[in-house]
């Protein structure tokens, strides 16, 4: 057997249809007294519930949480916090609103309870990423690792389809790359398995009733699976690229995630098989040696249910592809395969057109 480390993270997990009512218990757990309640102008009366869950515990609202946490966003939230005297944030939402809570967090050292929304898993991770003069800065400090989340299926059922499905396969992004990532080890392995799972199986059952409890049940066991993924070990490739089209070239998070996966995949195949054997498996295809098995069902997995295939519908100018093929091979994560300007540049293009990897 290979040797490895594992590194545990510490956080405490209430999971269940109807878990948000067990908040006051939560908060009580991490030993606070006064909570300011983070969430996105759109999810303002999520957060009005949560305030009156917390009743006297309730230090007030914040509802200005946005994309890419702008370091005067964060600035902002930090002084409200300050000023209302919280010692805890409560972010309800998606890795928007924890980001938020990350970025007080790393200033102030306010423990943070997550309540997620979407299936981006920034709750599992001790990951910060904060913008200033327009340039994303990430880090990792388990300081902004929430102490304690709440996982609440009947919280996702206003995430529109398309963004569910999209938010899954941002998630199963994670799992898949920490199946090959360096610092991968069997308990990550098993838990990456099990992520994409639970999402693969979840997804057509969510864009066929949205409304269905038990699909969303599975979707957000999956993210939490997905999320430890990307919490516990280092990302590679895919991530990279992401990390390049959405930080220089704006494009929306989750969608980008969806349409780039198949073709990191296609890309370290024959470098990661056995990777690409559990992915395959976990998304129900057969346990055959071919190791383009994985990124094709990657691939029909986002058509089948109506999420963009192709750079080119979610914002991506075909001018733009040299510089970014240029910035992606900057600054490289550790990757299977090694990072050739070419393949990748036509690894780029593929994800453009929406073309199905062969
Ligand atoms: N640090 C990390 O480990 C980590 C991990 C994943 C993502 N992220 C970051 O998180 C951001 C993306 O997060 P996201 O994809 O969750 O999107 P998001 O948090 O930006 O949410 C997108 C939109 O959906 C709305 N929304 C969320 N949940 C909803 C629900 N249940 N019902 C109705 N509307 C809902 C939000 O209010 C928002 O308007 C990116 O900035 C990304 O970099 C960070």
């Amino acid at each position: 057997m290979r040797p490895f480390v594992y590194q545990g993270l510490p956080s405490r997990v209430v999971f269940g249809a109807g878990a948000l009512a067990q908040l006051p218990q939560a908060i009580q757990a991490m030993g606070a007294q006064r909570a300011l309640v983070l969430c996105t102008p759109e999810q303002r009366a999520s957060a009005e519930r949560v305030a009156q869950l917390l009743g006297d515990r309730a230090a007030g609202i914040f509802d200005r949480a946005v994309m890419h946490v702008p370091i005067e966003t964060a600035r902002e939230a930090r002084e409200v916090a300050r000023q209302l005297g919280a010692d805890c944030a409560v972010a309800i939402g998606g890795g928007s609103t924890t980001g938020l809570g990350k970025a007080i967090a790393l200033d102030s050292g306010l423990p943070i309870l997550a309540i997620p929304t979407t299936y981006a898993g920034s709750e599992m991770t001790p990951i910060y990423g904060i913008t200033e003069a327009g340039l994303k800065k990430t880090g990792k400090d388990l300081k902004v690792l929430p102490q304690s989340v709440i996982y609440d299926p009947e919280l996702t059922l206003t995430l529109p389809v398309g963004l569910s499905v999209t938010s899954g396969i941002n998630a199963i992004a994670h799992a898949a790359e920490g199946l090959y990532s360096v610092e991968g080890n069997p308990v990550i392995d098993l838990m990456a398995e099990e992520g994409i799972a639970a999402i693969g199986r979840a997804l057509p059952r969510i864009v066929a009733n949205a409304q269905d409890v038990d699909a969303r049940g599975d979707a957000l066991y999956g993210a939490w699976l997905c999320g430890i993924v990307l919490g516990s070990v280092g990302m590679a490739l895919h991530h990279k690229l992401c990390h390049t089209l959405g930080g220089s070239f704006n494009l929306p998070h989750a969608e980008t995630h969806t349409v780039v996966l198949p073709h990191a995949l296609a890309y370290n195949a024959a470098a990661a098989p056995q990777a690409m054997r559990r992915i395959a498996r976990a998304l129900g295809r057969s346990d055959s040696p071919d190791s383009g098995q994985a990124a094709q069902a990657v691939f029909d997995l986002a058509k089948a249910n109506g999420a963009p295939v192709a750079l080119r519908d979610i914002g991506m100018k075909a001018e733009d592809l040299d510089k970014a093929c240029e910035i992606a091979l900057q600054n490289q994560y550790p990757n299977p395969r090694p990072l050739e300007a070419r393949a990748i540049r036509a690894l780029l293009q593929a994800a453009w057109e929406g073309a199905r990897p062969a």
